[in-house]
């Protein structure tokens, strides 16, 4: 196919747009001369109508819903692969075969322990310090004992930090948690996999023997490939951007912690349990007045878990949390209320014009927490397990942007509209 340009006119001048091609969904035109042959920029704010990258980690259709990991649809993952195995689809592009795979996996199995040092990093913590303020600030802290390892262009350096990365993770997040409660850290056993040795160090006590219940075992691994990646959204497009500058990979991973930390982003999964607990504790809330509130002009209230910047269809992470909800309720025996007020709230936002007419749904976050819940675990850790199931989704995504040769350091432009040439007034004349 010759190559597509688009032609953009204004104040009588006309430019060129050469055109970048995808294998399948939007192309996107190229704007990075814009400025320098007009003097002018695009403005598009949130950048939602903007590409910072070309890709091949994962595609989205948000129209019709689909959502594939190096080509793999993420419903054929989420029933049949593992979290090691989908991080290292995402971080090597490929599926490993066995002999690949036990060597990574007993890799990623011995970079466990944290520093015997990181414990008083812990322990200065005050007791009611959200896990993900630890969880960010531990993997900053971590890259303090790995500075050999800080070169961007170094790819053995960027693999061992990955394998760290990964495997110290669920040490730090079930350290942040058992600081929340005052209970000693339990230290990893690499008998364990992945999942059971993070289970082991979240409930299990010095006191007590713990087995991990392989349906817990389970559900955990399937929320972890469900949040593996999801192309360019607000974490990963901070961790690019603050690795655009060439800040290290434990740097960049903690930045994107911190973004998803906020309610728009990975920390609605706490809000949709505060918000469903609402309605459960006040007996004037109802799965309505919730609708109307977030109805609502003058009420910055949003229906938790509800909307997307790219799905205008029911997100399908969403869709195979829902069904899956129901199974694992029934596994481990519980009946939560929370989960019919869930239902109904999503019936009644489904069937609502407000949320029709804007392609509103229900998106991953509305059903983890339920399920999150249901395997024990407290509501402010739950942002921390996405943070864990995105990981290897950030650490692909740096990987990419450094090997890309045309990364820049990320810098948007603006357009200034403040005041301009004001003089100087000494303190007391003001
Ligand atoms: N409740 C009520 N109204 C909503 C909601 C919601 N949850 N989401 C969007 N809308 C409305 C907006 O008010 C806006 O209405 P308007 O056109 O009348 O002004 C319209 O739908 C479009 O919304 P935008 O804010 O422009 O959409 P955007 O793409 O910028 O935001 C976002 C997407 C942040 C996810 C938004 O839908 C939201 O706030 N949802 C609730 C928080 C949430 O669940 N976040 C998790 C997202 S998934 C993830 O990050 C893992």
């Amino acid at each position: 196919m010759a190559d597509r340009h688009a032609q953009l006119s204004f104040d009588g001048n006309e430019y060129d747009l050469p055109i970048v091609e995808p294998t399948i969904g939007n192309a996107g035109l190229t704007i990075a001369k814009l400025r320098a042959d007009s003097g002018d920029v695009t403005y598009d704010p949130g950048f939602a109508n903007t590409a910072g990258a070309q890709s091949t980690i994962t595609y989205i259709d948000g129209a019709a819903g689909i959502l594939q990991h190096r080509g793999y649809a993420i419903e054929d993952l989420a029933a049949n692969a593992t979290f090691l195995e989908v991080a290292y689809l995402l971080l090597v592009g490929k599926l490993p075969n066995k002999a690949e795979f036990e060597a990574w996996s007993e890799d990623v199995r011995m970079h466990t322990l944290l520093n015997e040092e990181m414990k008083r990093f812990f322990d200065a913590f005050p007791k009611r310090a959200h896990p993900m303020a630890i969880l960010s600030s531990a993997t900053n802290a971590i890259s303090t004992f790995y500075e050999d390892y800080h070169d961007p262009s170094n790819a053995k350096a960027f693999d061992e930090s990955a394998v760290r990365l990964l495997a110290k993770m669920p040490t730090i997040a079930a350290w942040a948690y058992k600081k929340s409660i005052g209970m000693p850290y339990s230290y990893p056993n690499n008998d364990l996999d992945y999942v059971e040795n993070f289970l082991a160090m979240m409930f299990s006590l010095p006191t007590a023997r713990y087995e991990v219940d392989p349906v817990i075992a389970k559900a955990v691994n399937v929320l972890f490939v469900l949040h593996a990646d999801h192309e360019q959204n607000c974490s990963t497009a901070t961790v690019r951007g603050v690795g655009s500058s060439q800040a290290n990979l434990f740097a960049s991973v903690g930045a994107g912690i911190d973004a998803l930390w906020g309610p728009l982003h990975g920390g609605a999964n706490q809000r949709v349990i505060e918000m469903l607990q609402s309605i459960v504790d006040d007996p004037d809330a109802s799965a309505k007045s919730m609708i109307a509130r977030a109805k609502d002009p003058n009420d910055p209230f949003r229906l938790m878990g509800f909307g997307h910047r790219v799905y205008k269809n029911y997100d399908p992470r969403a869709r195979v949390l829902r069904s899956y909800a129901d199974d694992v309720l029934a596994a481990v025996g519980i009946k939560d209320p929370l989960f019919d007020i869930a239902k109904e709230l999503e019936q009644t936002a489904l069937e609502d014009d407000y949320f029709v007419e804007r392609k509103l749904f229900p998106n991953v976050d509305f059903y983890s927490g339920l399920i999150f819940r249901a395997l024990d675990f407290p509501t402010r850790m739950f942002t921390v397990l996405f943070a864990m199931g995105r990981l290897p989704g950030w650490m692909a995504q740096w990987k990419e942007m450094t090997e890309d040769p045309s990364t820049r350091i990320m810098r948007p432009r603006q357009i200034y509209i403040g005041d301009i040439d004001k003089e100087y007034v000494p303190i007391e004349e003001r």
